[in-house]
């Protein structure tokens, strides 16, 4: 037997104020997507903007349903459009913010794990990392590099 030590490093930026001008952008597109979010059930509304290579900046956010499951995420909503309009066009940069209603949330909320495994499937077939920003309400930014940071053990075609 011998032990797999796994680890991930962030970065943590105190504030959007402390982000690249690419990057602040960016997360100021997903907080304006996040004003926008369909989340009537939860009052939890999430935002999302990326970044393609093309230039291009798809955002998203939540989009709830009466029948709670038939909602979806704001990071599948946008990797998903992005996908759909722009096929096999790279993804840079993913920016995310999320909370309740009320903006009392200012701890960093990372992508649930149905959306991390979603992104992993766009970071894998084009070959090159997607960078991930995410932040809650207000306050501080955590910055991975890679999709791989949130989801190490990632599962993929490679199994199939
Ligand atoms: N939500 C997202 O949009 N992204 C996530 O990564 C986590 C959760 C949404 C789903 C639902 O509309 C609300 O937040 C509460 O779970």
């Amino acid at each position: 037997m011998k032990k797999v030590d796994i680890h991930t490093t962030l970065d943590v930026y105190e504030g959007i104020h402390e982000l690249a001008e690419q990057d602040q952008s960016l997360m100021q597109q997903a907080i304006d997507a996040r004003g926008r979010a369909y989340a009537p059930y939860s009052s939890f509304s999430v935002g999302c903007a990326l970044l393609l290579e093309n230039g291009e900046v798809i955002t998203g956010n939540n989009q709830e349903n009466a029948a709670y499951p038939s909602g979806l995420c704001a990071e599948r909503v946008a990797i998903f459009y992005a996908g759909s309009r722009f096929p096999g066009v790279a993804v840079k940069k993913l920016a995310i913010t999320a909370g309740p209603k009320d903006n009392s949330l200012t701890k960093p909320v990372p992508p649930c794990g149905a959306c991390r495994q979603s992104i992993a499937e766009y970071e894998n077939n084009q070959g090159t990392p997607i960078q991930l920003l995410f932040m809650g309400a207000a306050g501080k930014v955590a910055k991975s590099s890679s999709l791989k940071d949130l989801l190490p053990l990632v599962f993929d075609r490679d199994y199939l």
